[in-house]
């Protein structure tokens, strides 16, 4: 691997704990204004001091993020569909690598959609970008299964993709936990992250699915709406990056929410 690829994985998965947080904004590349999400800078500011990186479309980053603010940015490179159209799953790539390299970025992300009518398109759009990704340093984001896709969320299925990702050139792989996880971790050769899905009811069940899945084998998260769809996303994303970086258990982590949650709104009732 060369001096600049090893560069940019080194700001996704930090190098003193092989963890990464990663946060995802990306949403509204096919859903549009999601929740919590209408107006990104307002969602995005308060988290970029707790996300080692964040993931986003290039409209986003140049919008409602100030380079000022040093993020270490994956960018989302895939799209053209979305959630009214015809098929979620026709994804063509639609941002140049140049215009990723002129962004500083961290990291390109992809979508590929295993087992649907456009697999081989989007199975070959990243082969694609990993091609590009090797010229330049940059590391591939593979990301599996979205939409439609989701009700395949079991470890047979996402064993299949993620590995199909990693066979692909893919740096690390994005896709989301079930049970028997570690079939899909054992059996993918490059680091596994996953995706959070819709909001779960409570905190708990975030840090206990942050947990087991760094148990059996991810190296972090990517999650979006179980963070910034919280009432307390600071306390949330604080909480799920002492479980990733230090270990903590999730009671302990749980722990570390309530007093940062606690802490806020004896400020919020100060003012
Ligand atoms: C959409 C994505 C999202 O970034 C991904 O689903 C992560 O967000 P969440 O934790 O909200 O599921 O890749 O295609």
């Amino acid at each position: 691997m060369d001096w600049g690829m090893k560069n940019r994985m080194a700001r996704i998965i930090n190098p003193r704990t092989g963890r990464a947080v990663m946060v995802a904004f990306d949403h509204g590349y096919f859903l549009g204004p999601t929740q919590r999400l209408e107006v990104p800078r307002d969602t995005i500011t308060p988290l970029l001091p707790y996300a080692d990186t964040i993931m986003l479309t290039r409209g986003v980053l140049r919008s409602s993020v100030d380079p000022e603010s040093c993020a270490n940015v994956v960018l989302r490179v895939s799209g053209g569909s979305s959630i009214v159209g015809p098929d979620l799953s026709d994804e063509g790539l639609t941002t140049s690598l140049r215009d990723a390299i002129r962004l500083n970025v961290a990291g390109v992300g992809i979508s590929v959609f295993v087992g649907s009518e456009h697999e081989r398109q989007t199975l070959l759009n990243l082969a694609e970008l990993v091609n590009q990704g090797e010229e330049y340093g940059i590391p591939v984001l593979g990301i599996t299964a979205v939409g439609k896709e989701l009700e395949k969320r079991d470890s047979r299925y996402l064993a299949l993709c993620c590995r199909i990702c990693a066979e692909l050139g893919t740096h690390i792989v994005k896709t989301y936990y079930c049970e028997e996880f570690e079939k899909v971790t054992t059996s993918c050769p490059v680091p596994i992250v996953i995706a959070g899905g819709p909001k779960l009811e409570t905190e708990m069940d975030v840090l206990e699915m942050t947990y087991n899945a760094i148990q059996q084998g991810a190296v972090g998260v990517d999650m979006g709406r179980n963070i910034w769809q919280n009432d307390h996303p600071v306390a949330v994303i604080r909480a799920i990056r002492s479980i990733v970086h230090e270990n903590n258990k999730p009671k302990q982590a749980h722990d570390l929410f309530l007093s940062i949650k606690n802490e806020e709104s004896k400020k919020v009732a100060s003012v």
